[in-house]
């Protein structure tokens, strides 16, 4: 079964990493499709985040990178795939989480979403939680991998 695990990833934490290793050993491919949306304020470009997911997922032979724009759906419908993958950490996120399954259900009645509970390690951990704790010099080495660590580093000193 191939899947796509879609998000804006900005930056990609330990806890969608996780997701990751998880659905390669479960599915037989997967495809972290990264949302590339102009109107979204996001710290990396989407072609940052293109080169951090690559080094991420080298070691996995079965999952790739793209990037999308426009509906999910119409991503999915494109690359023939009828499953979409989203981690859940906590009861905060399922509101949104049912909103938008249900939505793209309503879409393309084909298009199913399961979801992966996070494991709970990373039950706390986000993308913003993380920008916020580097933008103040906070240690975050325990939460994202090491090319996401130096390009926060990178991106907050640029930001001084
Ligand atoms: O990591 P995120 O920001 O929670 O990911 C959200 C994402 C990218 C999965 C979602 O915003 C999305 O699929 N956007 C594309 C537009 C679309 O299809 N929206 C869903 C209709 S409900």
């Amino acid at each position: 079964m191939k899947v796509i695990y879609p998000g804006s990833f900005d930056p990609i934490t330990n806890g969608h990493l996780d997701i990751v290793e998880r659905c390669s050993q479960k599915f037989d491919k997967v495809i972290l499709a990264i949302l590339n949306n102009s109107a979204k304020n996001t710290l990396f470009t989407v072609d940052e985040r293109l080169k951090i997911l690559e080094s991420c997922i080298e070691e996995y032979d079965n999952v790739e990178v793209d990037t999308f724009s426009g509906l999910l759906v119409d991503y999915a419908r494109e690359k023939g795939i009828t499953t979409v993958i989203r981690g859940l950490r906590a009861v905060t996120d399922f509101e949104y989480e049912l909103q938008m399954a249900l939505m793209n259900r309503e879409l393309d009645s084909e298009l199913d979403t399961l979801f992966l509970m996070s494991s709970s390690q990373y039950a706390f951990l986000s993308s913003s939680l993380v920008k916020e704790v580097a933008k103040y010099d906070g240690d975050i080495t325990r939460f994202v991998p090491k090319v996401v660590e130096e390009a926060l580093h990178h991106k907050m000193k640029g930001d001084k």
